[in-house]
């Protein structure tokens, strides 16, 4: 029987019940993060764990664990419930009390973390993926990975409604990153993507990406793109944790490039899986 977190203790799936005056049930007042597992190991878990604190930080949550301890609990729980391939994820709310918009005094943080077996999307990784544009509605604090997922989830529904894998935002012109991914496009064999600042989340697969680049010295120019300059692109790619580095080949039905996965891809997809080896399936 698989076993979650909460607030502390151990204890069956079953028996893990939060209360329905729980903030994160009723104002999305919380924060999460969802990391991958490979081999029964976490992939770049302490970069999750220290933007998990960097969110509490910005919506004022008290986190009573540090990163080393965050990382113990959620290391306990993949070994006890015997994960190899799939995620963790990790909730914290502003906890229980009378509904009111203002913080409760006597503040309990709510902590919830559960195990889920998940494939790689090998197959769409090496064929790649269709994807809509959105426009995007959403607040002006994106790098806070917040509960607040309302306009991701519609935006996400429609693409898929319409046979897409990832719904991608823009404001106005500018590309911002997809519903629960961020894009990079290539241009003239440079990788173009988003800066980093309150208008995506700074994904740490973005992150990893971005760091494999430099080391293969393929030149990164972390700026504001268009969406013309999305349709004129020789590649796109979106990077995240369960999606890893998934090839772009139609954007609104257009081709992107020559409609095949590209060779910047091709490499980015390779040096990821190094990656992958390095943190996950090395013999201890
Ligand atoms: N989503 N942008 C948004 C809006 C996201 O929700 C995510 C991740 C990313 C990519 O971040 P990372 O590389 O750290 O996974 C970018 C997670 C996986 C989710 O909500 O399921």
């Amino acid at each position: 029987m698989a076993l979650v977190f909460l607030n502390g203790r151990f204890i069956n799936r079953e028996d893990a019940k939060v209360d329905i005056e729980d903030r994160g049930y009723q104002f999305g007042d919380g924060i999460y993060e969802v990391i991958r597992i490979y081999n029964g190991k976490m992939f770049t878990v302490k970069e999750h764990l220290q933007r998990l604190i960097e969110s509490a930080e910005k919506i004022k949550l008290t986190i009573t664990y540090s990163i080393e301890e965050l990382e113990e609990i959620l290391g306990n729980l993949v070994r006890e419930n015997r994960l190899k391939l799939g995620i963790v994820y990790i909730q914290m709310t502003r906890g229980v009390s009378a509904r009111n918009h203002l913080f409760p005094s006597d503040e309990k943080t709510t902590i919830v973390a559960y195990t889920k077996e998940l494939n790689r999307p090998f197959e769409s990784i090496k064929q790649g993926v269709k994807v809509k544009l959105v426009e995007d509605i959403r607040w002006l604090k994106c790098e806070i990975k917040s509960l607040n997922l309302l306009p991701n989830i519609m935006a996400r529904q429609s693409a898929s409604e319409e046979g897409c894998y990832e719904a991608i935002f823009h404001r106005g012109s500018a590309i911002t990153e997809g519903s629960a991914s961020n894009i990079c496009i290539v241009k003239n064999g440079v990788v173009l993507t988003h800066p980093a600042n309150n208008l995506i989340l700074n994904g740490i697969s973005r992150q990893v990406v971005l760091k494999k680049c430099m080391e293969q010295n393929i030149d990164v120019d972390e700026t504001t793109f268009t969406i013309d300059e999305l349709f004129d692109a020789d590649e796109a790619f979106l990077t995240s944790t369960t999606s890893e580095v998934m090839p772009i080949l139609e954007v609104e039905g257009r081709k992107i490039g020559k409609g095949l996965v590209g060779n910047i891809s091709k490499k980015l997809q390779a040096a990821f899986e190094a990656e992958i080896n390095v943190q996950c399936m090395a013999h201890v």
